[in-house]
């Protein structure tokens, strides 16, 4: 029998409707929308609004509509992998709440956090119970609300963030198409520049850490940047080599949005022209965990079976990685 890999099936994604545009941002903090252009390539984003919402709000929707695409009920899935820097809560994990909230009575789930590389983390991570046997059908979901960790006074990073994601269900393959490799690596060194202080067991909340907006999301961006623009570039080609792909085997580049001038130089880096690579980071932002499967829906239509896609994030921690697959339909 040929080896069985884990392949995409489906994909869906979901953004919600508010858009906070960079004139708005104008009137909430000292900024621009040509700096906010220029330096990040954002034009806007999406915000959850509405109280008694969270991440898992954001899902239910687009892991409903994955499931009608596909053809399949929720009590199929049996593992979901809930990638999120934003879960509904400290615990239990979101992945149970989205269970609870579409009906997956026979899965079981965990959360995964990897910060900004967490959606390809999860596909690693879901991949391997697919080429186990152990599975045969694994959601694996990317979604933040950013929104509900970002100080709103604070321009370094408000301008960056956004509220969304997407979901992927895994399934077996045995025509070589699916996940092929990935090349996972964090550095926890990196911790001290991108963080939440508060709200963890080493900083309990408390009305002290709030008066300090210790519990929103703390950002050094030039250290980040530069990590960012380096390893995410080294990671994508580092996979490039070991499979011994050229720029003309690669169909598409799916990046993490985080910055454009990052998605820039990965793709520079990689010899892959800007007509291969998938950008929407102007619309939505970085959305964390969101990112790459909001890409991955928005694109669906234009990718073709066989098409060889890599996708490369990085993120607080710092954690990066690079993943290789062959589309499946
Ligand atoms: N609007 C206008 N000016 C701003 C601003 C804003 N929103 N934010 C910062 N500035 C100012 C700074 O105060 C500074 O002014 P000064 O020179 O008078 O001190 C100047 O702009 C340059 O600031 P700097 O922080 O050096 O800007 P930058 O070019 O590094 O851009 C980021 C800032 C955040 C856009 C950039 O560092 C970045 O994208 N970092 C990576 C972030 C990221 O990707 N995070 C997620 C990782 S997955």
């Amino acid at each position: 029998m040929s080896k069985i890999q884990a392949a995409i099936t489906a994909v869906h994604g979901y953004a919600p409707e508010y858009v906070l545009t960079n004139h708005e941002l104008e009137t909430m903090v000292e900024t621009n929308d040509e700096w906010i252009m220029s330096r990040t390539g954002i034009k806007e984003r999406r915000i959850l609004k509405g109280e008694g919402l969270g991440t898992s709000d954001m899902a239910v929707p687009a892991v409903k509509a994955l499931l009608e695409k596909r053809g399949i009920s929720a009590e199929e899935i049996e593992l979901i992998i809930f990638c999120t820097t934003t879960p509904d809560m400290p615990f239990p994990a979101t992945a149970n709440i989205l269970a609870d909230k579409i009906g997956a009575k026979n899965a079981w789930g965990f959360d995964l956090q990897a910060a900004c590389s967490g959606f390809v983390y999860g596909l690693a991570t879901g991949a391997q119970f697919i080429e186990s046997g152990k599975h045969t059908k694994v959601l694996v979901v990317g979604f933040d609300k950013m929104s509900s960790i970002i100080n709103y006074q604070d321009r370094a990073t408000c301008i960056i963030f956004g509220d969304g994601g997407g979901c992927a269900l895994l399934e077996p393959n045995t025509e070589g198409l699916g996940i092929i490799d990935s090349v996972l690596k964090s550095d926890g060194a990196g911790r001290s520049f991108l963080h939440q202080k508060a709200g963890g067991s080493l900083k309990p909340a408390s009305h002290e850490t709030v008066d300090a907006m210790e519990h929103y999301a703390y950002q050094e961006g030039q250290t980040v940047f530069k990590f960012a623009v380096t390893n995410m570039a080294e990671v994508a080609a580092e996979i490039m080599d070991r499979n011994r792909l050229t720029p003309d085997d690669i169909a598409w580049l799916v990046p993490h949005q985080a910055n454009k001038r990052i998605i820039d130089a990965t793709a520079n880096r990689m010899g892959i022209s800007a007509d291969k690579v998938i950008v929407n980071i102007e619309r939505y932002g970085n959305t964390t965990n969101g990112t790459i499967p909001l890409c991955l829906w928005e694109w669906e239509s234009k990718f073709k079976k066989g098409d060889n896609l890599v996708l490369a994030a990085f993120g607080g921690g710092f954690t990066w990685g690079s993943l290789y697959l062959k589309w499946a339909y």
